[in-house]
């Protein structure tokens, strides 16, 4: 029997997944329901030192949907809202209702070294089990030069860390933000300075688009909008790219997190190198009863791959990332056409004619191909409305 008890850092964790630092996780009765319903654990709504000015705009929140589902989000909401007092108060109520729930502290303060100091010595009051260091909320707070501000500079992420290293009593994660060229400069020297493991990634810096009617943003506030941070299922390709690199650098446990929708989701990000995951938009959409499926569906896929655990499959993936000049050049496949699911649309034909080879034609209501043509690209086999064509070693 497979089981998705794992642990990290010595924290006991029921289940891999966690609510990530968000609304879903900005008041202690939401939370509450959370834990009811099967989450393993939250990181708390980002907490900074009570007289941190912080006011938010409204509208705060854009979304790209597809056939009216979400696809991808755009916030420029702030931290929590909450005082020291409502978060240290709230996280003893939790862990005494929920002792095997785990509860990460996420937190921000101004660059300034008791300030961080300060805000670590009131938490290490409370049980939580861990920190989590925001270095890297992309709008607001790098005004402010803190937020991504932080997380985009090897120095100052590396100061911060080891000021909170200094007075922190539980482990401490550090929250990287992907709008960097290289994260694994900022991995390593948070590394260095003591971080005991690595968040990947907070949201993805961009604005969602312009309404053509009126030429104003579609995230619009009084005719204004900001860049902001975007997640959702469109920035998982670089929240997985960032965590394997960070993995591909490091030993540190991760907690991997960008775009994470379902249990598959979640199963690849473990693959490359996660040792649990967190989520927020899909809660935001969708609500905490998805945690439902994750569980189910993880279990039962470690249990079809006869593994026993999440240990079994972290990493699994990783060693099949590379370098292209690695890669192999001597396999060239080839589309392999089902006649039976064809339609002869042409679409296949007319995209290889405008997309560079010329190798497929529709001649004679059949799809032809020309090997010799064909470079193997698989342009053919995306674009195909009927799902008809497989590329083949052939
Ligand atoms: C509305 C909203 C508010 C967020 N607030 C915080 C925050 O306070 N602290 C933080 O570290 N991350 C914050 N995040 C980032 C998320 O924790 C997460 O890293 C990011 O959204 C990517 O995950 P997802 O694609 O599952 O949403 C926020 C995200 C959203 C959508």
């Amino acid at each position: 029997m497979a089981t998705l008890k794992t642990s990290v850092l010595g924290i006991d964790f029921e289940n891999p997944f966690l609510l990530a630092s968000a609304p879903p996780s900005a008041s202690i009765e939401s939370i509450e329901k959370a834990f009811e319903l099967g989450w393993g654990g939250a990181v708390l709504k980002t907490i900074t030192p009570d007289n941190l000015e912080m006011y938010e705009t409204s509208p705060r929140y854009s979304a790209i949907k597809e056939k009216n589902k979400v696809i991808g989000f755009q916030n420029i909401e702030l931290l929590s809202h909450q005082t020291l007092k409502y978060w240290g108060d709230g996280i003893k109520y939790l862990k005494k209702k929920y002792p095997q729930k785990v509860i990460i502290a996420s937190i921000m303060a101004p660059i300034d070294e008791n300030g961080w100091k300060n805000l670590v010595k009131e938490l290490n009051n409370t049980p939580i089990d861990a920190y989590e260091l925001n270095f890297s909320c992309p709008h607001g707070m790098p005004e402010k030069h803190i937020g991504m501000a932080i997380g985009t500079s090897v120095e100052i992420s590396s100061t911060i860390t080891s000021w909170v290293k200094d007075v922190a009593e539980k482990p401490v994660f550090t929250k990287l933000t992907p709008n960097v060229t290289d994260i694994t400069q900022i991995s390593k020297a948070v590394e260095k300075a003591g971080a005991d493991g690595i968040a990947a990634i907070n949201t993805v810096q961009g604005f969602m688009g312009i309404n053509l009617d009126t030429l104003e943003p579609n995230l619009c506030i009084d005719g204004y909008t900001t860049y902001g941070g975007c997640s959702g299922e469109i920035i998982k390709p670089i929240g997985l790219r960032c965590v394997a690199q960070i993995r591909q650098n490091s030993s540190l446990p991760i907690l991997g997190t960008g775009g994470i929708s379902n249990w598959q989701d979640a199963a690849q990000y473990i693959a490359v190198g996660s040792d649990a995951v967190q989520i927020a938009t899909e809660v935001m959409v969708n609500g905490y009863g998805i945690i439902k499926n994750l569980n189910a569906g993880l279990l039962n896929y470690l249990e079809e791959k006869g593994m026993k655990s999440i240990s079994d499959l972290k990493n699994k993936a990783i060693d099949k990332i590379t370098s292209h000049k690695a890669l192999n050049k001597n396999v060239c496949l080839k589309p392999d056409i089902d006649e039976n699911k064809c339609i002869l649309c042409g679409k296949c034909s007319k995209i290889c004619e405008e997309s560079e080879y010329h190798a497929l034609s529709n001649i004679d209501k059949k799809i032809k191909l020309d090997k010799e043509k064909c470079q193997g690209c698989s342009l053919c086999s995306i674009i195909c409305p009927q799902a008809a064509i497989s590329m083949r070693n052939k």
